[in-house]
C-alpha cells in the first residue's frame, strides 16, 4: 500500500505516529517492542520527531528493543554510520536503555563473524520465528533498500538473515538484515521522497518482477503490512 504526502514533514509525522502505534500495540501484547531502524539520510526528520517532547512520551523506552536493517562496516563516530546518526537524531535523547540498543557493529572482529553474532542476537531477543514488530527501510535512487543492492549475491540469499560482503561500489563492507527475516515482519514501513526516486519506485511498485534490478521488490510480507510513505515527488505525481 502507498500513501502519497504533500511534503516530507508529513511522512515524518505519518512515520512516527504508526511507531508510537506499533510500539505500544507491542508492550500491550507482547511486553516488547522490537524495531529495525534505517540508516540513510531519510529517516532523520522521524527520528528527531519521535525525540522531541510530543512524541518520546508515548514509548514505553524501556521496552523498545532497537536493531538495524543495515550499516556501513565503519567506526561508530564516523559520520557516515548508520548507528551514529540513530544516536545522535533519537537514542541519545530518549530514556532507552543502552542494554536495548544493538548496533550492528564492532570494532574487534570482522564483518563476516559479526554476521554471524549479529545473527545470534537477533534470535535470543527474538527466538527463532525473527518476527520483528516494525522494520523502517529507505529506498536508494537505483531501488536498494537496507544493503541489498542490485546484482549482489545477498539478493538470492533465503537462510541467513544477517549477511556481510564487499560493496565494491562504494569501495567498503556493509552488513545487512536478508530479504527472509525482512518479511517475516509484523509490519514494514518504507520511507522514500524526492524526484530522484520517482523511476525506481515506480519500477519496483509497477513494473516487472526484476528484484535483481530493483532490490525493493523482495520486500513482501509473508503476513504482515508494507506500507509505502512518499511524497509527490517519488510518486511522479509533482507535475
Ligand atoms: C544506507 C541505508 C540505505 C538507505 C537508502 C536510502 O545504509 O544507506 O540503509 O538502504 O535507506 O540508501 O538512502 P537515503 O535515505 O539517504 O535516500
Amino acid at each position: 500500500m502507498i500513501q502519497i504526502f504533500n511534503n516530507i514533514e508529513d511522512i515524518n509525522t505519518k512515520a512516527a505516529d504508526i511507531f508510537v502505534q506499533s510500539a505500544n500495540k507491542a508492550i500491550q501484547e507482547n511486553g516488547k517492542f522490537t524495531v529495525v531502524l534505517t540508516g540513510g539520510s531519510s529517516p532523520a526528520g522521524i527520528y528527531k520527531l519521535l525525540a522531541s517532547s510530543n512524541y518520546k512520551t508515548k514509548i514505553d523506552w524501556k521496552n523498545v528493543y532497537v536493531f538495524w536493517g543495515d550499516e556501513r562496516w565503519v567506526p561508530l563516530d564516523d559520520d557516515r554510520s548508520n548507528t551514529k546518526m540513530s544516536f545522535d537524531t533519537i537514542l541519545n535523547h530518549v530514556p532507552i536503555p543502552k542494554n536495548n540498543i544493538f548496533p550492528m557493529y564492532a570494532d574487534s572482529t570482522s564483518p563476516e563473524d559479526f554476521a554471524i553474532t549479529y545473527e545470534q542476537t537477533v534470535k535470543s531477543i527474538l527466538g527463532e520465528d525473527g518476527k520483528f514488530d516494525l522494520i523502517l527501510l529507505g529506498m536508494g535512487d537505483d531501488g536498494h533498500t537496507a544493503s541489498l543492492f542490485p546484482g549482489e549475491a545477498v539478493l538470492k540469499e533465503q537462510t541467513k538473515w544477517v549477511v556481510s560482503y564487499r560493496l565494491e561500489s562504494q569501495n567498503m563492507h556493509r552488513i545487512t538484515l536478508t530479504s527472509p527475516v525482512i518479511n517475516k515482519a509484523e509490519k514494514i514501513v518504507v520511507v522514500a521522497f524526492g524526484e530522484k526516486k520517482a523511476h525506481a519506485l515506480k519500477e519496483v511498485l509497477h513494473g516487472d518482477y526484476n528484484p535483481n534490478t530493483y532490490p525493493m521488490q523482495l520486500i513482501k510480507p509473508i503476513s504482515g503490512e508494507l506500507l509505502f510513505l512518499v511524497d509527490k515527488g517519488a510518486a511522479g505525481t509533482e507535475h
